[in-house]
């Protein structure tokens, strides 16, 4: 279900597709749907419903047969999975997510699932020590058979009492939902059609109703306003963190590290504090990762070294680092770049779409865009590469053991022959010649004993 509004969140974006760990909420759902290998996914949507079916299109996972059909307007949770029936076959069981609460464990939902048999009404609750606005489960007497579910708002006093809650998540045989449904009304305080009206069908039917009480309440938790959002953003990058922390990943601070995608980590790596991982990203054995760095869609070879304030991003082409790298303090890794092992890339360094090979080095306030930098190259601090010429990108090509001084502009298309020296300050616009001294700049020119101009004395 994923219909709602979500007036609570005062955001022009669908509640559904707010990001949780870099992922939208409904994502973190279809996601664990696809955990449990379900047959389809049948996404019912409505507030924002084009925005909120484009952005799930892009990105669910394939092996999940995702549909989508329209709720309009909403008439509540029960009418709302009535719009999907036509969509399910009747001889599976439906399992009922809510779009709008992202930290359900698949595991929860299998033992769910096992309860409910193929054959009976299975309910997740939870008891909770403040159960206002949920629905109550009622029992027979205490601990007893579950009768119904009455929602807050319809519910007695002494039913307001009960601290055990619909949780909002169900298992259900298909071909008995479907008939249960057709039997709901909206003859209730908010004059909707309550899903949970069906609880006391099945109980009319004499099947037995089954609830699965769970105890953490997190797994359950409903996004409904920014504060809650961030809640359970703290609560899922713990969750990270720990597991990296079981498999021997050591973290400074485990409540300062951000994981919005996927970290693989190898054995001995070490991560300081206020690091914000994102998409792909792998650290091989023995990397550290220095405080504050943002590292994206990025592999990090066995050894190396990222200092702190490392901004990576690989984007869509990736950034590779070899072993044994030293990457910062300050330094900036943008889509392509590909650093051999012993690369060393220093602070306000930036480097884009190019190949390092092992050993070269830049390792102050330079450029290297579309560049092919061979072995032991050392880059001299402030040179660039010219690689875009107003319309078109072009490469400059460094072969192996070149020296390129200082405040340097490599003008490409350009190559600079293997062992060459090029002088500080040059503005290189044709290949230079293996093993020579290129120097391309005004030649120096002293005046003995120049006097200075002095001031005109006033009046
Ligand atoms: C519902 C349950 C309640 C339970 C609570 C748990 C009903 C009648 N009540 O309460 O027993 O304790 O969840 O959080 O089911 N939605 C639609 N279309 C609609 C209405 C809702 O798609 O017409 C979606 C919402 O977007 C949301 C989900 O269904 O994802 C639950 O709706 P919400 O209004 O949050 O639940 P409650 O009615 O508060
Ligand atoms: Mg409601």
């Amino acid at each position: 279900m994923a219909a709602g509004k979500g007036t609570r969140m005062k955001s022009t974006l669908p509640k559904v597709l707010h990001r949780l760990g870099g992922r939208a909420l409904l994502r973190h759902v279809i996601d664990c749907a696809a955990l449990l290998s379900a047959r389809q996914a049948v996404v019912i949507t409505g507030h924002g419903a084009a925005e909120v079916e484009a952005a799930l299109s892009a990105e669910a996972p394939a092996s999940l047969g995702l549909q989508f059909v329209r709720q309009e307007p909403q008439l509540g949770t029960g009418h709302a999975v009535q719009q999907a029936l036509p969509q399910l076959a009747d001889d599976g069981v439906t399992l009922i997510l809510s779009g709008d609460v992202p930290l359900t464990q698949a595991s929860t939902l299998q033992a769910l699932l096992a309860l409910c048999a193929g054959q009976q009404l299975a309910l997740l609750t939870l008891a909770m020590p403040d159960p206002t606005g949920y629905g109550r489960i009622v029992r027979e007497n205490s601990g007893g058979k579950v009768l119904a579910i009455v929602e807050h708002k319809d519910a007695s006093d002494a039913q307001r009492q009960i601290s055990e809650i619909y949780s909002g998540i169900m298992a259900v045989p298909t071909r008995l939902l479907r008939t249960w449904l057709s039997r709901l009304d909206n003859k209730n305080a908010q004059g909707e059609y309550y899903l949970t009206d069906i609880v006391q069908f099945a109980v009319a039917d004499g099947l037995p109703v089954l609830a699965h009480q769970i105890t953490d309440a997190a797994q359950v938790a409903g996004v409904n306003s920014p504060v809650q959002l961030a809640e359970l953003e703290r609560i899922y990058q713990r969750r990270n963190a720990d597991a990296l922390m079981e498999q021997g990943t050591r973290l400074a601070d485990p409540a300062r590290l951000d994981v919005r995608g996927q970290l693989v980590c190898g054995r001995d790596v070490e991560i300081d504090v206020n690091c914000v991982f994102e998409g792909r990203v792998s650290l091989g054995d023995g990397v550290r990762v220095g405080a504050n760095c943002v590292i994206a869609n990025a592999s990090i070879a066995a050894g190396a070294v990222i200092h702190p304030f490392t901004h990576i991003d690989g984007e869509k082409l990736g950034v590779e680092v070899g072993e044994g790298a030293l990457i910062g303090p300050f330094a900036r890794l943008r889509p392509g770049a590909k650093l051999g092992a012993e690369v060393h890339i220093g602070n306000f360094v930036e480097v884009k779409n190019s190949t390092l090979a092992k050993g070269a080095k830049a390792n102050h306030l330079a450029y290297l865009g579309d560049a092919t930098v061979g072995e032991r190259v050392n880059y001299g601090a402030g040179s660039i590469t010219a690689n875009y010429d107003g319309a078109n990108k072009h490469r400059t090509v460094i072969e192996a053991d070149v020296h390129v001084g200082s405040n340097c502009v490599l003008i490409a298309p350009v190559t600079l022959g293997a062992g060459g020296t090029i002088g500080g300050g040059s503005t290189i616009t044709k290949d230079t010649a293996p093993g020579a001294l290129s120097v391309a700049r005004g030649k120096q020119v002293s005046i003995a004993n120049w006097a200075r101009p002095v001031k005109k004395a006033k009046g």
